[in-house]
C-alpha cells in the first residue's frame, strides 16, 4: 500500500541543535498506512532524545510519538510502541514484545505525515486533536505508574514536576482515582494554577513536616528531587521513578534512610494499549482539562525554547 512519499518534517540533524524544517523523502514498509498529523505533543522524553540522552539513536531523526490526526478521513491517535500485531492487545505488551518507539527508531510525528502499522491506530470520538496531544501520553503514563506503585483511592501521593505535560494531566487522573495528591512545582504561579485541579500544590518538599508523609511518590523530575521526595515517603512506601529531566545520574544521598524505612523503588516504562485507550477516553470525556500552547511546524524551535525555559504549563503541541 505505502510507496515512496515526500512531505515536510522537522528534522533533528545534530543533538542539541535547532530542528531543520524541510521536505523529507520516506519509503515506509509495504503494509504501513499514512496518518495526516494534525497535532503532536513535545514529550519530556523527546527532549531527552533531542539532547542525545539515548545512546542507541543517531541523527538524522524525526521525533514525536504523541501523534493525532486523520487516517482515511477518520480521526485517530497512534499507540507509540511499534510492536507486532499479535502483541498489541496483550497487557504490558510493550515490555514483553520486541518494540521500537515512534519518533525514535521509526520516523515520528514532527511532520505533516507519518506512516505506521495499521494495528496501532486508535479511533478518536472527535477531532479536537490538540486536546489529545496535550494529555494522552501524560495520563496513560500516570495510569501505568499508579498501577506499578499500587496507588488507589485514598492513597496519599506526591508528584514532582507536576506542572509539566505528564504532571499536570497525570495529577488530574490521580485526583479522579480518589488519591490525595501533593503536586510539587518550583513556581508559585504554577502552584496557584495546580490548586484549581483538586490537588494540594506545594513549592517545597518539606510539606510533609506539617501534612504528614505520603504513601507513594511519582518521581517525574528524577535526580534533582528524588532525595527530598524520599524523605517525604512513609516507611514501606513506594517510589516510582518515571523520569529524570536533567539526565544526571540519580544518587541516593542517605542509603540508611532508604534501608531503615524499607522504601520500595520501582521503574515505570510507558504504557500498554489498554492504558492508552483509557487515557483517550478520559480526554474525550472532558474529565481531564488539557493544558498546552500550540505552535506551527515552522515554530518548532520556539516550542523547544519554551519547554527548556520552563515557561509552559503542560505540553507544547505542534500543529503541522
Ligand atoms: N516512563 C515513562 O513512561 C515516561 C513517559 C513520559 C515522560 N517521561 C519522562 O518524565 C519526565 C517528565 O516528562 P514531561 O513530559 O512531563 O516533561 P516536561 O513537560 O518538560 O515537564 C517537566 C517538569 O519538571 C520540572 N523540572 C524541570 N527541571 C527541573 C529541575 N531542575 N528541578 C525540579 N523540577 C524540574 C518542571 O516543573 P516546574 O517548572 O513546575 O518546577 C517541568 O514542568 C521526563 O524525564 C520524561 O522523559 C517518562
Ligand atoms: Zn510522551
Amino acid at each position: 500500500m505505502a510507496a515512496r512519499d515526500r512531505f515536510r518534517a522537522a528534522v533533528l540533524t545534530r543533538f542539541g541543535a535547532p530542528f531543520e524544517v524541510r521536505v523529507v523523502e520516506v519509503e515506509p514498509p509495504e503494509e504501513w498506512v499514512p496518518v495526516e498529523v494534525r497535532a503532536v505533543g513535545v514529550c519530556g522524553r523527546d527532549v531527552v532524545v533531542w539532547r542525545g540522552g539515548f545512546r542507541n539513536l543517531r541523527p538524522p531523526l524525526i521525533l514525536g510519538h504523541e501523534v493525532f490526526g486523520y487516517h482515511d478521513g477518520e480521526p485517530v491517535g497512534v499507540f507509540p510502541a511499534v510492536i507486532p500485531e499479535e502483541c498489541v492487545d496483550r497487557p504490558g505488551s510493550s515490555l514483553e514484545c520486541p518494540y521500537q518507539i515512534l519518533g525514535e527508531h521509526v520516523a515520528g510525528g514532527y511532520a505533516e505525515r507519518v506512516y505506521v502499522p495499521p494495528w496501532l491506530l486508535v479511533r478518536l470520538p472527535d477531532s479536537d486533536f490538540p486536546k489529545y496531544a496535550a494529555s494522552v501520553c501524560g495520563v496513560a503514563t500516570m495510569i501505568h505508574a499508579a498501577r506499578v506503585a499500587g496507588i488507589g483511592p485514598g492513597s496519599r501521593v506526591l508528584v514532582t514536576g507536576a506542572s509539566g505535560g505528564v504532571g499536570v494531566h497525570g495529577i488530574q487522573y490521580l485526583a479522579l482515582l480518589g488519591a490525595r495528591v501533593y503536586a510539587y512545582t518550583r513556581s508559585p504561579e504554577k502552584a496557584e494554577l495546580l490548586e484549581s485541579l483538586g490537588v494540594r500544590a506545594v513549592t517545597s518538599l518539606d510539606f510533609y513536616r506539617s501534612e504528614g508523609r505520603v504513601d507513594a511518590v511519582v518521581e517525574l523530575v528524577g535526580a534533582r528531587t528524588i532525595n527530598e521526595s524520599m524523605r517525604a515517603l512513609r516507611p514501606g512506601g513506594n517510589l516510582v521513578l518515571v523520569g529524570n529531566v536533567t539526565g544526571e545520574p540519580v544518587a541516593i544521598e542517605r542509603p540508611a534512610l532508604f534501608v531503615m524505612r524499607e522504601i520500595h523503588m520501582h521503574g515505570s516504562a510507558a504504557y500498554d494499549i489498554h492504558e492508552y485507550r483509557a487515557a483517550v477516553k478520559l480526554a474525550a470525556s472532558g474529565a481531564i482539562r488539557p493544558f498546552y500552547r500550540a505552535y506551527s511546524l515552522e515554530e518548532i524551535n520556539n516550542a523547544y525554547r519554551d519547554v527548556l525555559s520552563g515557561s509552559l504549563v503542560g505540553r507544547a503541541v505542534i500543529t503541522p
